[in-house]
């Protein structure tokens, strides 16, 4: 499916700066997730005053640094809003991109990549398996739980499973125009802060366990 170029977005991004560091200057928290049974690198980014998304990062403990690695990401973010993205580059172009939001009472991951400061384009670099657990949608939030392989390396550029990754969230007030499909255009951020959060935080011993217990072969 081929995206629509939305002309809202070249306007916007017109002037667009680079973003700035998160208003939070937590650094990231061990989080152990009863549900999927994965313990998480845990950091919230404040995209306002009182709001905030969260992300939570888990790594195989086996994981070497200067190699790729899977890592099973979890975002939660208000309903209130429109979508949340994380950049693993820490910046908007050319980087794999993890969007997700809220379609219904079900939620979506879109893989995506931006050439330049225009809408991210499909990324089939980065391919994405929702874990049976941890996917869900109540009244205030809702909460995506997806394995990632191709997130933690590309180009040259390989993150670091045993230290700190400058990370970047894309958040939208505005939904996306068609949320029940992953190829839907959307409009621009409203804001892009970004971080730098230590993933040994969120490292796992039993990996391939924990991935069987949610559905993950
Ligand atoms: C959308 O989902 C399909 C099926 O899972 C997948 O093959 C495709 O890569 C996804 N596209 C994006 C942009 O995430
Ligand atoms: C709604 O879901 C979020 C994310 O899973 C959770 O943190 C929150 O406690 C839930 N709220 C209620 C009222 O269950």
């Amino acid at each position: 499916m081929r995206l629509t170029f939305g002309l809202t977005w070249v306007a916007a991004l017109v002037g667009s700066t680079l973003g700035r560091p998160a208003a939070q200057e937590d650094s990231a928290v061990s989080y152990v997730d009863a549900e999927t049974g994965f313990t998480f690198s845990e950091y919230k980014v404040a995209y306002s005053l009182s709001g905030n998304v969260v992300f939570r990062v888990a790594t195989p403990a086996a994981a070497v640094q200067g190699q790729p690695f899977d890592i099973v990401l979890q975002i939660v973010s208000p309903t209130s809003g429109g979508w949340a993205a994380v950049a693993w580059g820490g910046s908007m172009v050319k980087n794999p991109i993890t969007m997700g939001w809220a379609n219904g009472q079900s939620t979506v991951v879109s893989s995506r990549w931006a050439s330049g400061r225009t809408l991210p384009g499909a990324y089939t670099g980065a391919t994405y398996t929702k874990l049976s657990n941890g996917n869900k949608v109540n009244g205030t939030h809702w909460q995506l739980t997806v394995k990632c392989t191709g997130c933690s390396a590309w180009d040259n550029i390989r993150l670091n499973p045993k230290g700190s990754n400058r990370l970047a969230l894309g958040y939208a007030n505005a939904k996306v125009s068609q949320p029940s499909s992953n190829t839907s255009s959307f409009g621009i951020h409203d804001v892009h802060p970004y971080w730098t959060q230590d993933f040994t935080q969120g490292a796992n011993p039993n990996w391939d366990a924990l991935l069987v217990r949610n559905g993950v072969a």
